[in-house]
């Protein structure tokens, strides 16, 4: 019966991989460096959400019941055994972890061992690059954004100072890009190096408000295109793309490949927009983060783009970044009473509709089951 209610719930679905998900990371981050290999694991020692790595192994297990790329006519090197030594091991002989492990030899690793489950090794160790890629941008979004706290728990700039974040935030970035270049797939490799670009761009769109950062801006269409980019940038981009590798590694058709980008997108641009409207709506001591913080970094994110429009009055407020006196307050005044949430919170219902509507011709399964109810996850959401 098509009607009857989804029960599955999409985190058990993939229990057992995301298991061993922090414990390899941890494998991934270790370095000889004693400082550095604590704060390089720093988050994670508290529980993130895991909602990248979730959708990676959703994906790839919705994935492998649909029509594959006929092997002659697929460029990809896809699960190519890899027999070269580690080079992390010469690196850093003197690390107890650092060795990592090849391709070949994680296949039989008890943490990657393949049987009653269709997701491959490539795919499980693309689910923890995505991770890594994610914390690596938070432990630079801490610095930028001033933050004190991350997960229930002072943020790592915090903790350790700025330059050890920045520092650590690089050091992921660099085992990320070890791990992606082990799993020789040169697409692959590109979609994500790309992601890390587009976290750039995205963070620098940020620092403006608006496309021309005028002192009294108008409203106009183009505040929200020009948000919508920055969202996409800054969040879809990294969930798209690691959807869309899942895809490939699987060696699954193009026209798999573009679905699984395209839910990614959707579910990635509705997964920022509950966040800018949680921003708003819930407490610190909620969100395990500082709430109300946009307003304050001067940032205009959808809920106030769309009371924007209907109270003209917020402009100036734009325009100065609510820098003065009072600003921020009236601001937030100006939104609770508008339909700014009630509009942010319908445009992210529209994204994942999208993304379930993008999957719709996937055979049946539990991991189909799983990504469309995570889209009802993302909108349900309190933290
Ligand atoms: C969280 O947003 C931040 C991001 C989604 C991306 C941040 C990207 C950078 C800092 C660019 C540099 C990244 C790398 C990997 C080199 P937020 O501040 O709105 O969310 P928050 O409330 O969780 O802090
Ligand atoms: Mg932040
Ligand atoms: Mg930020």
């Amino acid at each position: 019966d098509p009607k009857a209610p989804i029960s599955v719930d999409p985190f058990q679905t993939v229990a057992k991989e995301l298991k061993f998900l922090t414990g390899n990371i941890r494998q991934l981050l270790g370095s000889g460096h004693p400082t550095l290999d604590t704060v390089a694991k720093y988050y994670t020692q508290s529980e993130g959400k895991y909602v990248r790595p979730t959708l990676v192994l959703l994906m790839s297990r919705a994935t492998a019941l649909t029509p594959k790329m006929s092997r002659e006519s697929s460029p990809l090197s896809v699960n190519r055994p890899i027999t070269s030594p580690s080079v992390l091991s010469d690196e850093n002989p003197s690390a107890p972890d650092a060795e990592y492990p090849s391709v070949s030899s994680f296949a039989n690793d008890a943490a990657y061992r393949t049987e009653d489950s269709e997701i491959l090794p490539s795919q499980r160790r693309l689910a923890e690059i995505t991770e890594l890629i994610h914390t690596s941008s938070l432990l630079h979004d801490d610095v930028i954004d001033h933050s004190v706290s991350r997960r229930s728990a002072p943020s790592a700039n915090i903790e350790f100072g700025n330059k050890m974040a920045v520092l650590a935030g690089d050091f992921l970035l660099g085992r990320a890009s070890v791990a992606l270049a082990r799993l020789r797939d040169p697409e692959v490799t590109e979609l994500l190096a790309s992601v890390i670009a587009n976290l750039v761009e995205g963070e620098f769109m940020q620092l403006k408000n608006t496309a021309s950062d005028e002192r009294n801006p108008v409203w106009t269409e183009n505040a929200l295109t020009y948000y919508l980019q920055k969202t996409y940038l800054k969040s879809a981009s990294l969930i798209s793309k690691s959807c869309r590798a899942a895809a490939i590694l699987g060696g699954s058709s193009q026209d798999v490949v573009e679905a699984s980008y395209q839910y990614g997108k959707n579910i990635g641009l509705a997964f920022q927009l509950v966040d800018d409207m949680l921003d708003y709506t819930i407490s610190g001591e909620e969100l395990g983060k500082p709430a109300g913080a946009d307003l304050e970094l001067g940032l205009a994110t959808a809920p106030l783009l769309f009371a924007w429009k209907d109270n003209k009055s917020l402009g100036k407020l734009v325009g100065r970044k609510f820098s003065e006196a009072g600003d921020v307050q009236k601001a937030r005044d100006i939104v609770s009473s508008s339909s700014g949430l009630e509009q942010t919170r319908a445009l992210a219902q529209e994204y994942v509709d999208k993304a379930i509507e993008s999957i719709a011709f996937f055979p049946d399964s539990d991991a189909k089951d799983g990504l469309i109810e995570m889209c009802t996850k993302v909108m349900k959401r309190r933290k």
